[in-house]
């Protein structure tokens, strides 16, 4: 299969782009970055974005309507042409428009295991709920937040006595080893959108493991 065409939206810090880039750089993905778009104009995501080499455009929210800012982001998008776009730390709800514009092409990755969870400082809701297991999920955006199709997701333990900060930094780091896989499964043909679900492979055998924590 061709290698897919990834447009990944940030604001932020750009962790998981560059884990998306480093995967495809090594060839554990096969997916290439074409384009960064960033609605901040300081987001260290773009610094990332420099380093690799990858066009990166700032198209700042700030002072604009909704619908505008989101018209600039999808004229981008159709130009770059992308088979996949990322939300990677993309600060933004998405308005229903948009999200039918990109349907079954946009992805997000959540720092929870979902349904668990959802919305802002996932993390810190699972460690104040004390959670032995916690982890990520990579999703099909639709448009109740939090909620579209799960593509897949990884597992952290969080020990007795494991503080907020050392959860976040589990969750993240099981979120740069599940994205790269999460969109190589695409890439792969062993899974697929289909109408508003995830569609498997016929056949397809996952790697299985027993959790358990502690
Ligand atoms: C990640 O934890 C992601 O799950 C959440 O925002 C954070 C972004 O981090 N949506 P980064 O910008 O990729 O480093």
């Amino acid at each position: 299969m061709a290698r897919l065409r990834l447009a990944v939206l940030v604001s932020g810090r750009g962790s998981n782009l560059e884990s998306l880039l480093r995967a495809s750089r090594e060839g554990r993905m096969d997916a290439d970055v074409v384009l960064v778009v960033s609605n901040k104009a300081d987001a260290p995501a773009l610094d990332v974005a420099a380093k690799a080499g990858v066009r990166a455009l700032v198209l700042p929210s700030a002072g604009l309507a909704r619908d505008a800012h989101e018209a600039s982001v999808a004229a981008a998008l159709r130009e770059a042409a992308p088979d996949i776009v990322c939300l990677a730390g993309y600060m933004r709800i998405l308005s229903p428009g948009f999200i039918r514009a990109f349907e079954g092409r946009l992805l997000n990755v959540h720092p929870s295991l979902l349904p668990a969870f959802p919305g802002v400082d996932a993390q810190a809701q699972a460690h104040a709920a004390g959670v032995r297991v916690a982890g990520c999920t990579v999703h099909f955006v639709t448009e109740q937040v939090d909620a579209g199709p799960i593509l897949a997701q990884a597992a952290v333990a969080l020990p007795p006595g494991c503080s907020a900060d050392e959860a976040r930094a589990r969750i993240l780091e099981a979120e740069h080893a599940l994205y790269p896989r999460a969109v190589h499964l695409l890439a792969a043909g062993d899974a697929r959108w289909d109408a508003g679900a995830v569609r498997w492979r016929a056949g397809l055998r996952a790697p299985e493991g027993v959790l358990l924590s502690p």
